[in-house]
């Protein structure tokens, strides 16, 4: 903020932000998820005409309960404890309520959306590469469209769009509430993620309840 005369002292406070969270994995664990991985995808997957292009696939959601997944799940459940516990949250029970990959083919997009009934969402990225290595978090606060004023500059103060460059080996974590999107593949090369749901367990016996106590 600008300083003036009249100020004594200023202080900006940014209140509710919304955290993405990003892990990047150390070779050793890179290189033993591709090959965990790489051998069930090429299993599973559909192949692609090479002239085909914007086509996507999703895989079955429950590439979390196979062997294949063993050292991902492991880093995801390593990766959301310790967000849990930057959170502050009091309840550590959770589990991965879907695990799956996608695979966009050059020029394939995926439109804004969220992933409702989880509490985080995140991706580990498999192969990007430039024209297929970013995400795009939109503001979640829909009031603040309502006015949007031209600026001269964008900032992380006036956008309702931020960019997050990916990479391989990456573990991204968001809230599962936060819209995302991902641009047209550009590249050459597919794009290759796995994506993944957090719930916390057992959520109507333990969680649902009202939070103030009854009666007098
Ligand atoms: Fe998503």
């Amino acid at each position: 903020m600008d300083s003036q005369s009249w100020i004594e002292h200023a202080d900006l406070l940014s209140l509710f932000p919304s955290h993405v969270w990003t892990f990047d994995l150390t070779a050793e664990e890179r290189e033993k998820i591709a090959h965990e991985i790489t051998p069930e995808l090429e299993a599973i997957r559909p192949v692609f005409s090479e002239n085909r292009t914007g086509v996507g696939w999703q895989s079955p959601q429950d590439l979390h309960r196979r062997e294949s997944l063993t050292t991902l799940v492991s880093i995801i459940d390593d990766s959301t404890r310790s967000i849990l516990r930057f959170l502050k949250i009091g309840y550590d029970a959770f589990e991965i309520t879907g695990c799956w990959a996608n695979i966009n083919s050059p020029g394939c997009s995926h439109r804004m959306h969220s992933h409702p009934n989880n509490f985080l969402s995140g991706a580990y990225y498999l192969q990007t590469q430039a024209g297929a290595d970013t995400i795009n978090f939109h503001d979640p606060r829909i009031q603040a469209a309502v006015i949007r004023p031209p600026v001269t500059e964008l900032t992380g103060s006036n956008t309702d769009q931020v960019v997050v460059k990916v990479k391989d080996g990456m573990l991204l974590l968001f809230p599962a509430y936060l819209q995302h999107s991902v641009d047209a593949n550009t590249s050459d090369r597919e794009r290759i993620s796995i994506s993944f749901n957090i719930m916390f367990s057992s959520f109507t016996e333990n969680l649902s309840k009202p939070l103030w106590s009854g009666g007098v």
